[in-house]
């Protein structure tokens, strides 16, 4: 028994000492165009590709690409792909392609008839071989720029006549209103598609964005989109078609009833928009686990069910104001980051730019939603790109290891995981890339998959821990509260406490906090999710090897002398 003991302490040491080796999470490499394959964008090889985008402007009065006058097109390109995003939602106007009288014009005379002399020299000087092309020359110089950085391009009919979008008013909402004209939106479109026909980095086309206004109509929705969609197909069979629903792109609700009639299939993804404003000031006023759970539950109704019903779902626009001082739109982002890893949506962040050569009236418009700073030099905000970095890449989909399913812990308010570096220190949060795999067992048990090690409480306001005596009540976590993203279990002492992050990102438990109807707080720090995954994970083989010394008899034992060896 003693050689025995002696042997397993040593097995077991020179195990842990084994550092788990991530397997990093290699970018596929994309074969286009792209099709779907159920609710999932997939290459042409039938491997998952998601889009991780960002909306890069170019429908505003000038109709030339923002930021021209202050980066090189290239940089700016480099810049896209070094953040992380594989793909820009690129919008346009209409009037680009089906106004005559605006197909000869040049980007210099376009900033010459808006009387904006500063932005020609700084176009000049960052871009001159584009100062002098005519304006959809110039869009497709960006198109390339973008394609010679492997950044994906979906091309977005933002608004027909150029300037900012969107009101229920500026008569570009519905088909009928007065720069809306069916038969020129199709015109547009299929000049559009193509004029990209053969451009390989164009993998998609959103029809019109933010469908609104007292003219909009379920009716006419299916009329003239599926005659868009036909159209754009025909023009350029390798783009996704790519359809926004009714009242500002958040309602496609109707589709439950009626599916939308096209000849073709494999090419179809329905796009929703989702804003901490789209619902007013509610995340401010409200509790935020009440508002998550409520909003949550419409937005499944309204635009989530598509996935269950086999299509994928686009969140083509979200974003929040990132000086950070916009308390509905931190509210909102947390519970907004976690709907999207669980449920593995694509999505267009708004937005890449950083200040406008003319919005609504104002000159050099700062963009505080913009990743770039003002002079689209820097990142606005580098924590914001951490964060959102755990849902630049896929943690499931077709040709991603499907035997490998597992949990991350997903702690949206940081973007990261929850990881375990060995099994002496405590949990902490980390890169989600690098994250193990948790199950989570019907006895609500969180444990590192094929082992058995499960997250346990200790004493309140005390670091986490992994533990071996997995049917205590201390190891049992429930989702709670509205927002279910609370996971709560017992501290020793048996009272009922949560899961939470300190200020040193250690994995503590502690009182678990705004459960009432109190608007006045914010629960983020104890906000989790346990996320669907089958990326590949570290490797569990020096857990495997220790899980079957473990299995012997007197495993118990072995345990505590190996802790109190090491304590
Ligand atoms: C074409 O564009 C010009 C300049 O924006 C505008 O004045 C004119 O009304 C447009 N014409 C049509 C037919 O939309
Ligand atoms: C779908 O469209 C085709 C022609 O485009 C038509 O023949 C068919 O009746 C339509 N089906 C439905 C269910 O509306
Ligand atoms: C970035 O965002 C965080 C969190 O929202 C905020 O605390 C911080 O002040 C922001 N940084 C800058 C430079 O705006
Ligand atoms: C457990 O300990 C905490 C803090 O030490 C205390 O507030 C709480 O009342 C205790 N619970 C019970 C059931 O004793």
């Amino acid at each position: 028994m003693g050689r025995f003991i002696f042997f397993t302490f040593f097995s077991l040491v020179s195990l842990l000492a084994i550092f788990p080796t991530v397997i990093p999470q290699s970018k596929p490499v994309m074969a286009q165009p792209l099709y779907t394959n159920s609710r999932w964008i997939v290459d042409g090889g039938g491997q998952r590709v998601k889009l991780a985008c960002v909306n890069w402007v170019s429908h505003l009065e000038a109709m030339v690409t923002e930021g021209l006058s202050k980066q090189p097109v290239d940089a700016i390109s480099k810049k896209i792909a070094s953040m992380g995003f594989n793909c820009v939602r690129l919008t346009w106007p209409l009037f680009l392609v089906t106004n005559d009288s605006l197909a000869s014009v040049t980007v210099r005379q376009s900033f010459q008839s808006l009387g904006l002399s500063d932005t020609i020299s700084g176009i000049q000087a960052n871009n001159p071989s584009i100062i002098d092309l005519p304006l959809i020359k110039a869009f497709q110089a960006v198109v390339s720029s973008l394609g010679a950085n492997n950044v994906m391009v979906i091309l977005d009919n933002h608004i027909s006549k150029p300037g900012w979008c969107c009101s229920n008013s500026d008569g570009n909402g519905f088909f009928g209103d007065k720069y809306f004209n069916p038969d020129l939106w199709i015109k547009g479109l299929t000049q559009m598609a193509t004029i990209f026909n053969g451009v390989s980095n164009v993998v998609g086309m959103s029809l019109r964005n933010e469908l609104r206004g007292p003219r909009q109509n379920v009716n006419d929705w299916y009329r003239y989109l599926q005659k868009g969609a036909e159209a754009v197909h025909s023009a350029n069979p390798d783009v996704l078609v790519i359809l926004s629903g009714l009242s500002y792109d958040r309602d496609l609700s109707f589709l439950r009833n009626q599916q939308v009639n096209l000849t073709f299939t494999g090419k179809l993804v329905f796009e929703m928009h989702w804003y901490g404003f789209s619902d007013g000031q509610a995340w401010l006023s409200g509790n935020p686990n009440q508002v998550c759970g409520r909003v949550v539950d419409n937005m499944m109704r309204l635009s989530g069910f598509l996935l269950d019903q086999g299509w994928p779902l686009l969140v083509s626009e979200f974003g929040m104001d990132l000086r950070g001082t916009n308390v509905n739109d931190n509210r909102y982002i947390n519970c907004f980051l976690a709907t999207v890893a669980e449920l593995d949506l694509d999505w267009a962040l708004w937005t890449l730019v950083g200040s406008y050569y003319l919005r609504e009236g104002v000159i050099g418009l700062n963009e505080v939603y913009g990743v770039l700073d003002w002079s689209w030099c820097e990142n606005r905000n580098s924590s914001f790109l951490e964060r959102i970095s755990a849902v630049q890449s896929p943690f499931r989909g077709p040709g991603l290891s499907e035997t490998n399913l597992h949990k991350v812990i997903f702690h949206p308010s940081t973007g990261l995981c929850v990881l375990r570096k060995s099994l002496f220190e405590p949990l902490r949060l980390g890169p989600c890339s690098n994250s193990e795999g948790w199950s989570y067992s019907a006895q609500k048990t969180l444990t590192l998959k094929g082992t058995y090690f499960c997250l346990q409480a200790n004493e309140l306001e005390n670091p986490a821990k992994l533990g071996i005596i997995c049917t205590d009540s201390t190891a049992k976590w429930e989702t709670i509260s509205d927002s279910k993203m609370h996971l709560s279990t017992k501290v020793n002492n048996g009272s009922t406490a949560c899961l939470d992050v300190d200020s040193e990102n250690t994995i503590v438990v502690s009182t678990c906090k705004c459960l009432g109807r109190d608007n006045m707080c914010d629960p983020g720090s104890q906000w989790f999710k346990l996320v669907d995954s089958t990326r590949s994970s570290i490797s569990t083989k020096s857990f495997l090897q220790m899980d079957s010394i473990l299995a012997l008899p007197g495993k118990d034992f072995v345990w505590k002398l190996l802790r109190s060896a090491l304590e």
